[in-house]
């Protein structure tokens, strides 16, 4: 096990009158170091928690910003519930789609992107939403998306 994932998890632990409650810190904390939430990462979180691996995993699967799967150095998540379907969320997914050459829920060929579709983040009133390396994009529209891939293929992974 990590010695500084261990001991970040026990700070976040420290907090709490139940460990158990540390979960969601545990889990953040294990996904920034490893950049997803591999079988390796459950287990030391539940090792470190005192939870079940299996109850890590559902803990995770419940929320968007968990990272169950690898991804590429930068992560574009598009909103696509009903209130942002309803001003263009699919225009900004196939414009995506298109620039990256892959499909929504799969990392562009050279690794740089993972595109992955996200319930509501909170923004119906301003949308579609799009979260960039988990910095949000208001009235985002399929015009924006070029010169977002075209930066996002020339910078270091940002999340
Ligand atoms: S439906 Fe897209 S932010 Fe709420």
């Amino acid at each position: 096990m990590s010695d500084s994932l261990h001991d970040a998890i026990q700070a976040e632990i420290a907090k709490y009158p139940d460990r158990r409650s540390a979960i969601l810190a545990a889990l953040r904390l294990a996904q920034a170091k490893y950049r997803w939430l591999s079988p390796e990462a459950f287990e030391e979180v539940s090792r470190c928690i005192d939870l079940p691996v299996a109850q890590c995993v559902a803990v995770a699967s419940f929320y968007d910003m968990y990272f169950l799967e690898p991804v590429g150095e930068h992560v574009v998540e598009v909103c696509t519930n009903v209130s942002c379907a309803l001003v263009g969320a699919a225009d900004v997914v196939a414009a995506f789609e298109m620039e990256l050459g892959c499909s929504l829920g799969s990392t562009s060929a050279d690794g740089k992107v993972t595109l992955r579709p996200v319930e509501c983040l909170g923004g119906c009133g301003w949308g579609p939403v799009v979260s960039i390396d988990h910095r949000y994009h208001e009235h985002f529209t399929a015009d924006d998306v070029k010169p977002v891939v075209a930066g996002l293929r020339t910078s270091e992974g940002g999340h």
